[in-house]
């Protein structure tokens, strides 16, 4: 298995007990812990999630053979790949149109990237992982460098939706060149990403890196809060937090508390209405939108853009 590492383990271990200090856990955590990615796996086949993976599983030749061009060959490069099951998808079917596929996917978190990596290399897919912050425009870069022009950027399952979305999309826009193309998905139902809140496996997925610390939803209320994002019309923040009933002492090296009533932001997820997610990749990033696909239940959608 060949992976590129520009983000070790150590600098993610200190980077949580920061964010621990900071009482602030970005989206990253969410995928890192192996508690972590037995709660994100169980999630990615649940129904809360069937709507954006029906979407993928609907991407047609046509849509795909915008995004692939007339060459050859294409890398394609999934940022936030997670364990590459969407991708698989699209590349089988690039395959099956005559493509030569190399496949680059990109994440933080080791356990899933190897599973993105061993899956791709069982289908006989010519692959290189990448672990890197796709949160940083640096890195962003270094990952983009590493595979062959033309290139697919992919940016499946509301990843970016784990992200301030206008910083994200612009760093991703200035990735590409002439030529290149990005497939990505939003979800546009606000109500939908806030009503998970109710659902046992997203309660599980949202606590495990405080669980992996000691914590059970127990010791305190676990929330998840609608706000609007008033940068622009139609961006909507679904926050999640976690507010400590009693003084707890975290199970992590050092020591580390977490008081009676303090809270602890947990990752966001924003939902973007179709009109919001054409302004973010058309008007903000200067992108043009291809195709659209939408999902049967008109609650989420992809875009193939390019740069030219
Ligand atoms: C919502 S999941 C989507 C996974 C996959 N694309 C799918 O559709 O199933 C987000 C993915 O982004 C990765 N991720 C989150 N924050 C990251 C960061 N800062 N840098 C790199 N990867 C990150 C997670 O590890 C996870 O695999």
């Amino acid at each position: 298995m060949n992976i590129e590492v520009f983000l070790t383990e150590a600098e993610i271990a200190q980077e949580f007990v920061e964010s621990i200090e900071a009482r602030d856990l970005p989206e990253k955590f969410f995928y890192w812990f192996p508690r972590s990615v037995r709660a994100w796996l169980e999630l990615a086949q649940n129904s809360v999630t069937s709507g954006l993976r029906q979407c993928w599983e609907g991407l047609d030749n046509g849509a795909l053979k915008l995004a692939a061009g007339d060459d050859a060959t294409v890398s394609v490069v999934s940022l936030g790949s997670g364990d590459g099951a969407k991708d698989r998808v699209i590349i089988k079917s690039l395959e099956g149109a005559g493509r030569t596929v190399k496949y680059f996917p990109v994440d933080a978190s080791q356990t899933l990237l190897e599973l993105a990596c061993s899956a791709a290399e069982d289908a006989e897919i010519e692959t290189m992982g990448i672990k890197a912050d796709i949160s940083s425009p640096m890195h962003l870069v270094l990952a983009s460098d590493a595979a062959e022009s033309p290139k697919i950027f992919v940016m499946a399952g509301n990843t970016l939706g784990g992200f301030d979305p206008l910083d994200q999309v612009r760093h991703l826009a200035e990735c590409m060149h002439r030529g290149d193309r990005l497939i990505i998905d939003a979800e546009n139902s606000y109500e939908t990403v806030l009503a998970r809140g109710d659902d046992a496996a997203v309660r599980r997925f949202a606590m495990a890196p405080l669980a992996t610390a000691g914590v059970a939803e127990e010791d305190g209320e676990l929330r998840f809060e609608h706000k609007r994002d008033e940068r622009h019309a139609g961006l909507h923040l679904i926050t999640r937090f976690f507010r400590a009933d009693r003084d707890l002492t975290l199970a992590l090296p050092g020591k580390h508390t977490l008081p009676r009533g303090e809270r602890v932001l947990l990752n966001f997820r924003y939902a973007c209405t179709p009109e919001a997610f054409r302004w973010l990749l058309a008007k903000h990033a200067g992108l043009k939108i291809l195709e659209e696909v939408r999902s049967a239940d008109g609650k989420s959608m992809i875009a193939v853009c390019s740069r030219d």
